[in-house]
């Protein structure tokens, strides 16, 4: 296995349907505590409303990031959910998580989506801390919010050096 200075090897793409076997199948190995996220996985890749990163060492798959992509009618705000970000298990704790959630948000930024939001478990420790790294601001909590039953947080960033810029505003409503 690669040392964690062998980050720089990793690559990141868009995902294509070859990867949603991949995809599935680590959404049931880390979220099923949460409910049956292998099936609302295979929901979301249907629905052909999400958007989906590969990260990968020498073209094996090791990780992925999905948000939504909502057509502009319905979605005024420009505003997207980052809807999964999963490392497989002997890989978690080296970054890949932080460096494919940058790539979400290049990629976000470069489709004029202006900020992203979030929901993770309330007691995902691991998952908080990376996003709070990462610039992004719990807004509240939501009870039972999962399947399973686990309440969940609600975090936000604004995307984009335009609106940070913007004197006296007062951030994204949501
Ligand atoms: C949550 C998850 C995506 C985070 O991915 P990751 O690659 O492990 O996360 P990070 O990039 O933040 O790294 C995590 C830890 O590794 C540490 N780390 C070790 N070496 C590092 C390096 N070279 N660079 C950056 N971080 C490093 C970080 O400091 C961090 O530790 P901390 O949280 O104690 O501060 C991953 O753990 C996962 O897939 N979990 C299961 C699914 C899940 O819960 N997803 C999130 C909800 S959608």
């Amino acid at each position: 296995m690669e040392s964690i200075d062998d980050r720089a090897a990793l690559r990141t793409r868009p995902a294509e349907p070859s990867d949603d076997h991949f995809m599935i199948q680590l959404s049931r190995e880390v979220f099923h505590i949460y409910g049956p996220y292998e099936r609302i996985m295979e929901s979301w890749l249907k629905s052909g409303l999400a958007e989906c990163l590969i990260g990968s060492f020498r073209e094996k798959a090791v990780a992925f990031a999905m948000m939504s992509n909502l057509p502009f009618e319905v979605n005024p705000a420009h505003v997207s959910e980052l809807l999964a970000l999963a490392v497989v298990p002997e890989r978690q704790g080296t970054g890949i998580g932080g460096i494919l959630l940058k790539e979400m948000e290049k990629k976000a930024a470069a489709m004029n989506i202006k900020g992203l939001f979030l929901h993770t478990a309330l007691d995902n420790t691991v998952a908080r801390r990376l996003f709070k790294r990462n610039g992004y601001q719990a807004r509240g909590t939501k009870r039972s919010y999962y399947p399973a039953g686990q309440d969940a947080i609600f975090m936000s960033k604004q995307l984009g050096a335009k609106a940070m810029e913007t004197p006296g505003s007062q951030g994204m409503k949501w």
